[in-house]
């Protein structure tokens, strides 16, 4: 899946907060997404996998090169969108394995074998240290923060979209949980070649990862591309250094 953002602008409540953002993601790429608090990066996220609120003012997303703008999040799902919620919803009465399972079923009109389904959860609730006891759980209820992201880590494990976005996987999580969280996505992508579009605030979880595309964001722009050097100049300059130089 190539995914192309083109000039896009969003408003939320009369307030212009995506300024005209470019950015695409071939097929397979790793890209990253820095920014301080209140740059517009979950907008843009959401904006991306179809969030009804969310009114595009001015350009187009496009995947292989068709626009998805009046699509439905459901519709972008099934094209292989996929977005990790920074603050996941807890749903009382619906079961964590049952979700994903009705989820999967949705997204690839089959049903599924269960001993199978069971064994690839039970392999990945192992690689990402989640306690047995989520399992038979509602959705997220009670979920500890790192509970919560390694759970959404699991949907994108089993649910293989195309392109995954990761909204501040590491948010909440202790440094053992980081390491964890950020290893695993890396390899669940490479092994089924999905693009990965990670969005964070701290450099912290890029020690575990090596993203091929860096995007600082800042108020609703993307103020600079490269790679993995700056991620370290953020480190050194701080983002006021990557606001004044655009303006
Ligand atoms: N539903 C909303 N209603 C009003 N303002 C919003 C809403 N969602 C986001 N915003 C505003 O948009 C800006 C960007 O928010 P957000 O995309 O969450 O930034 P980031 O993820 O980079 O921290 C913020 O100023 C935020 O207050
Ligand atoms: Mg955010």
């Amino acid at each position: 899946m190539k995914l192309e953002i083109k000039d896009l602008h969003v408003v939320i409540e009369g307030k212009e907060i995506v300024k005209g953002v470019n950015l695409t993601i071939n097929e397979g790429e790793f890209h990253v997404i820095m920014g301080p608090n209140g740059s517009g990066k979950t907008t843009l996220a959401k904006v991306v996998m179809g969030y009804p609120s969310l009114k595009v003012t001015k350009g187009d997303i496009l995947v292989d090169g068709t626009s998805i703008k009046a699509m439905s999040a459901d519709k972008r799902a099934k094209l292989g969108l996929f977005l990790q919620f920074q603050n996941p919803v807890e749903v009382e009465g619906v079961g964590f394995v049952n979700f994903i399972r009705a989820a999967k079923e949705s997204l690839t009109g089959t049903t599924t074998d269960i001993k199978q389904f069971m064994g690839e959860i039970r392999s990945y609730t192992e690689k990402l240290a989640i306690t047995n006891g989520i399992i038979g759980r509602s959705l997220n209820l009670g979920f500890s923060g790192g509970e919560k992201k390694k759970a959404e880590v699991l949907q994108m494990a089993v649910l293989k979209p195309r392109l995954a976005m990761l909204d501040e996987p590491d948010s909440g999580l202790d440094i053992d949980a980081v390491k964890v969280v950020a290893t695993n996505v890396q390899e669940i992508a490479r092994k089924d070649k999905m693009a990965l579009l990670v969005i964070t605030h701290y450099s912290r979880i890029l020690s575990y990862m090596n993203p091929q595309f860096v995007h600082i964001m800042a108020d609703g722009r993307i103020v600079a591309d490269g790679g993995h050097e700056l991620v370290m100049k953020l480190e050194k300059e701080g983002y006021d250094s990557f606001v004044n130089s655009k303006k």
